[in-house]
């Protein structure tokens, strides 16, 4: 355990290891980081196999995008340098997004297609330039992505007849449920808008996961889980990235702060006797790794015992080595 537990401090994560004994929290130091000896050394979660999609550079207050063939300049409330814009993409982009003081934006489109695509290991991904600032795709949880399709193929490759039941909340336009099932589970996706849920069907469809194990619904996560309770149905994994404030399709009211720890609580009671993983992620700024990690850890391992780790996920940054955060999760694995 000594050994794992310092591997992991020195990859940078935070764990928390515990049952049975007194919980125990550990800050892992950091290692060596790709950013050219620029800024902080870390080593994050990192996005970085995208082919058809880069960070080009960051710049006030904005970052320089290519999705397939396509450069967007968007706001980025974690760019607060002012560093040179010298890309040709910064005056030249295919569509930027204008934040306004007012609060919200608009876009500006030069050459964009209303709809394109983009693929990431044999998945496809519709792309619609959307309300403020949205392009449908949050590209850097392709690292938690990668994470969880390699325990859910590892657990197939064990017991191939034994489904591996996923439950993704919040699901937004199915990213994480496609990876799911690609890796081989049975996924239930679960959002309060139609019209997110729809998008995610089409994601899969372009996919070629049409005919995949994937149950989609329109509800309200809070109800659902509620329900599904009642039921006594359960899951092997969880998934969830819930926004920092959110209704259900009733008008139910959620604030992260507020409704996290019940709810991740709660949400475990879904758990199967034998799960595999419970994954958070947050945009939220005052929700570090660390509340993260403890919310797993306090809710997760006094039953079923594992580890957690926590960390900023990034998007490595082509024109500066930078790595550029985005957010943050927590993954409990068994
Ligand atoms: C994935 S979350 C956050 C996405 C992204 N990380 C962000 O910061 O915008 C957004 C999704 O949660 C859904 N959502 C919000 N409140 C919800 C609720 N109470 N029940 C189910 N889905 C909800 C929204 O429809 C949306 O698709």
């Amino acid at each position: 355990m000594r050994n794992r537990r310092s591997a992991l401090a020195q990859r940078g994560d935070l764990l928390y290891n515990m049952p049975k004994r007194r919980p125990r929290f550990e800050a892992g130091g950091r290692g060596r980081g790709g950013s050219r000896g620029i800024g902080k050394e870390s080593l994050m979660w990192i996005a970085k196999d995208w082919k058809d999609y880069e960070v080009l550079d960051t710049g006030g207050g904005e970052k320089l995008e290519r999705w397939g063939k396509y450069v967007l300049v968007r706001p980025d409330p974690q760019v607060l340098w002012n560093t040179p814009r010298k890309l040709p993409g910064w005056s030249r982009p295919n569509a930027h997004y204008h934040r306004s003081s007012k609060g919200g934006g608009e876009w500006e489109f030069f050459d964009l297609p209303k709809v394109w695509q983009i693929g990431y290991k044999g998945l496809t991904f519709r792309l619609q330039p959307f309300s403020f600032k949205h392009t449908g795709l949050f590209p850097e949880q392709a690292a938690n992505w990668d994470w969880f399709s390699e325990l859910i193929r590892a657990r197939k490759a064990l017991e191939p007849d034994r489904p591996v039941r996923v439950l993704n909340l919040f699901a937004y336009t199915g990213g994480a449920t496609l990876a799911a099932a690609q890796a081989g589970a049975a996924v239930t996706h679960v959002d309060a808008s139609k019209g997110m849920v729809t998008w995610a069907k089409d994601n899969a469809a372009a996919s070629g996961l049409s005919e995949a194990p994937i149950r989609w619904l329109v509800d309200d996560c809070r109800k659902f889980v509620e329900r599904e309770i009642r039921r006594g149905n359960r899951y092997d994994a969880v998934i969830m990235d819930p926004p920092s404030y959110g209704r259900g399709p009733k008008g139910e009211t959620w604030v992260i702060e507020d409704n996290i720890y019940d709810f991740v609580k709660e949400t475990a009671e879904l758990l199967s006797d034998d799960p595999l993983f419970f994954l958070i992620n947050s945009y939220t700024t005052g929700l570090q790794p660390a509340m993260m990690a403890y919310i797993l850890g306090l809710t997760l391992t006094p039953a079923h015992g594992g580890h957690v780790t926590a960390d900023e996920l990034g998007l490595p940054v082509t024109n500066t080595g930078l790595t550029l955060p985005c957010g943050a999760a927590a993954r409990w694995q068994a």
